[in-house]
Parts: structure tokens; C-alpha cells; sequence
């Protein structure tokens, strides 16, 4: 059986890694190898969004570079397009297995099923019921068009039945994310906090405290929060009049992020605040390094709110929906979503700030699901 797996973006590297990892396994056990092809599209392309994660997760080297780079939505996926067709028609694997809701698992799914190849979905039925969200109709087109469907929790599941997904298809493997943070957790937690800031601090002259103390940790790239002016705005405002006066504000930076902050005339404000320590975007073991001790987390990323949920971070979700609901508090987790309303934020940071960490392990969010993925490829019939 031949494979094809797909990575784009920053949240795809961490998936992929225990899947690689789990093929190998089955491959110096089973009578039949798995030949294995590793496709990166090049949507993430700078060191610190892409090579330190191939490095610190042992990811073997991509077979083939796509070399996509940043764009519109429509540039990227067609890119993607155009060049995974001729890596198809080359190669003529029996699937092509993509993870996540990037534009490379758009893309690459599509494509695939165009050349009549086999789609295996991992992370399959997450609906945040938002379709301006570009992940979400992401979600949408992959999961129509998959053979097999990989589910991280019951609810996804029911997403997927109420779709009209054939019960056959759906296969519930857990949360293959978790498959990584078990087994890199112990590597992060010997990480010095300070050191960590040290190593990637991006402002100059910034004020580094004698010991790391309390503080939010803080990570956000959506459209939705910082492709506007006066929502961007609102936020650095709750930022410092709020968060900077109980303690440190840690925030690693995504690229998106720092331009619209340019481009809106935010940064100096940002930047010259001395309670806020801006960073480059961190590698895999210092993001939950720094998520281990942190009070709170101010996230709009989802592969976070699964990490709080499990270390039982306190997590405030910068979001009016979640295709996570998994990781809510109603669910037992440790996120609460709060969109971005400043009144709200403030409120449920105030309450966050006396909750204790309560970590919560949803069903299958055992560090096992990468093993479950591959039996369920090599199962399918
Ligand atoms: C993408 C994913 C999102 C994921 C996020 C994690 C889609 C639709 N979105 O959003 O689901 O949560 O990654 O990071 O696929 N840039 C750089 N260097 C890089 C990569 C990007 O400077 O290595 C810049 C690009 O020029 C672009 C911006 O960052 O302007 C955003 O990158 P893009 O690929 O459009 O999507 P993300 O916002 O990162």
C-alpha cells in the first residue's frame, strides 16, 4: 500500500508526526509495508513556522516540496492544486491522507479525489457552524469528499451522521495532537521559562523579570480578531488595561498578527509596553513549556484549547463558536469562549484568574490514536 500525507501549515506538523511514527511501527511488524510519502505544500515556509517543528518533532524531511508560500485563499489552494496533481499522476498512491482544516487539506483532498484516489481524513466532523471561518469550509469540502473519516471525539461523530455520513466511513480514533503533547511533554517541562523567553524575545530593550512570576499566555492569527482595525483595537486595549495590570503578558507572534498590527498603527502601542514580552513564534516544546505554568491562556487557536483542556490550563477562547466544544467548561474542559467582546473578556478574565488548573482527558485523548489511524487505513475495505 502506498500513502501519500499531506502538511501545509503550522498545525499540521504536530499531526503528522505520531502518524509517520505509527506507520513505522506497523511496518517492522506487519507482513506488508506501508510505502510512505511525505508532501509539504509550503503554506508555512519561514524556519520558525516550519523546519523547527520538523526538527524538534523528529520529522523525517518532506519527499516533496510543493514551495506554495503565502497568498490569497484561492492562490494557495490553486497552487496546491496544479502541483499535487502532477505529484498524483507521478506517484499513483492508494490514499492520500490529510489532517486538519488548512488550505493544503482543502486542496489536496480535492485533488485527489479528481484523480480517483483514495481521501482518509484525520480530524474529521469539527464543525464550528461559522462558514466565514476558512477553516470551516475547509472542514466542510474535505469531509464530503473523504472515504474514511477520522474522528477526534463522540460529537464530531454525530456531526458527521447528521451530515449523512455513512456509519461505515467514521472511524473514532481520539485526538491525534494528544499522541504529541504525551510524548514531548516530558522534553518541555525540563525547559527553563526564562530561558525560553530569552531565546526568542523579538522586542529590543525589552524588560526580561529576574523570575517568570505569573502571566497570561497569549496566541492569536484569525481573520476574525486581527483583520480589523477596530476589533484589533479593542483587544491590545483589554490587553493593557486589564491582563498587563494583574502580572507578564507572554505573546508569541504569528506573522498575520505583527503585519496587521503594523498596518493598523498598533505595534509602538504593543511593543513599548513593558508588562508584554512579544516573541517570535515559539517551537512545539516551549508553546507548552510556557502553557504548563502560565495562569491563563487568551487563544483563538484550536490545537491550544485542546492542549489547555488536557493540562487544564484556564483558557479563554477569543471566539463566538468552536468546532471544539469537547475542550468547554460545559464539556468538563478548561475553555470558555468569549469572542471578541471587550466587556466579556473582561468578566470571565477576572473569573478565570482564581480557577485552579483542572486537566480533563476526553475519551480516547489517550497518546494512542496515530496507532488507531493506521489500522483503520490498512482495515479499510
Ligand atoms: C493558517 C491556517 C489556520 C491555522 C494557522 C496556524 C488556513 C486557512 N489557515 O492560518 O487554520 O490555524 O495557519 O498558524 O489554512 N506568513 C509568514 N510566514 C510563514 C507563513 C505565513 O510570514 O511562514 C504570513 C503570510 O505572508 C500571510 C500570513 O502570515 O500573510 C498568514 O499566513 P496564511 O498561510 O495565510 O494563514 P494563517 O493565518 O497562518
Amino acid at each position: 500500500m502506498k500513502i501519500i500525507s499531506v502538511v501545509g501549515a503550522r498545525p499540521n506538523f504536530m499531526k503528522i508526526a505520531p502518524f509517520i511514527r505509527a506507520i513505522e511501527k506497523h511496518n517492522t511488524a506487519a507482513a506488508e509495508n506501508i510505502e510512505h510519502l511525505l508532501v509539504h505544500t509550503g503554506q508555512h515556509y519561514d524556519d520558525r513556522m516550519s523546519k523547527v517543528f520538523f526538527e524538534s518533532l523528529d520529522i523525517p524531511a518532506a519527499d516533496i516540496h510543493l514551495d506554495v508560500g503565502s497568498g490569497s485563499h484561492a492562490y494557495q489552494v490553486g497552487q496546491t492544486m496544479i502541483q499535487f496533481e502532477k505529484v498524483l499522476q507521478q506517484e499513483k498512491p492508494d490514499w492520500v491522507v490529510v489532517v486538519g482544516d488548512v488550505n493544503a487539506t482543502l486542496a489536496c483532498s480535492v485533488t485527489a479525489k479528481k484523480e480517483h484516489v483514495r481521501v482518509c481524513h484525520i480530524e474529521a466532523g469539527l464543525r464550528s457552524g461559522d462558514i466565514e471561518m476558512p477553516e470551516e469550509i475547509n472542514r466542510l469540502v474535505t469531509d464530503r469528499l473523504s472515504d474514511l473519516l477520522l474522528t477526534p471525539d463522540m460529537l464530531s461523530g454525530d456531526n458527521l451522521r447528521r451530515e449523512g455520513v455513512a456509519d461505515e466511513s467514521i472511524c473514532f480514533v481520539g485526538n491525534i495532537m494528544i499522541d504529541t503533547l504525551e510524548a514531548q511533554r516530558h522534553t518541555a517541562a525540563q525547559l527553563d521559562v526564562l530561558e525560553v523567553i530569552k531565546d526568542n524575545l523579538l522586542q529590543k530593550g525589552a524588560v526580561i523579570p529576574d523570575e517568570p512570576g505569573e502571566y497570561a499566555l497569549m496566541t492569536m492569527h484569525r481573520p476574525s480578531n486581527v483583520d480589523r482595525w477596530e476589533i484589533l483595537g479593542e483587544i491590545i486595549d483589554f490587553l493593557i488595561t486589564d491582563v498587563c495590570s494583574k502580572g507578564t503578558l507572554i505573546w508569541p507572534i504569528h506573522p498575520r498578527t505583527q503585519k496587521q498590527l503594523q498596518a493598523f498603527g498598533l505595534w509602538e502601542r504593543v511593543q513599548s509596553n513593558e508588562k508584554i514580552i512579544l516573541l517570535h513564534p515559539v517551537n512545539y516544546h516551549e508553546m507548552l513549556r510556557l502553557n504548563m505554568s502560565a495562569s491563563c491562556m487568551l487563544t483563538d487557536s484550536g490545537g491550544l484549547q485542546e492542549e489547555c483542556c488536557v493540562l487544564g490550563t484556564p483558557c479563554l477562547t477569543l471566539r463566538w463558536n468552536t468546532e471544539r466544544p469537547v475542550t468547554l467548561r460545559e464539556h468538563g474542559g478548561a475553555s470558555v469562549l468569549v469572542g471578541n467582546d471587550v466587556a466579556r473578556m473582561r468578566e470571565e478574565y477576572e473569573k478565570t484568574l482564581g480557577n485552579p488548573r483542572q486537566p480533563k482527558r476526553p475519551e480516547l485523548w489517550d497518546g494512542r490514536t496515530a496507532e488507531r489511524c493506521v489500522e483503520a487505513i490498512v482495515g479499510y475495505n
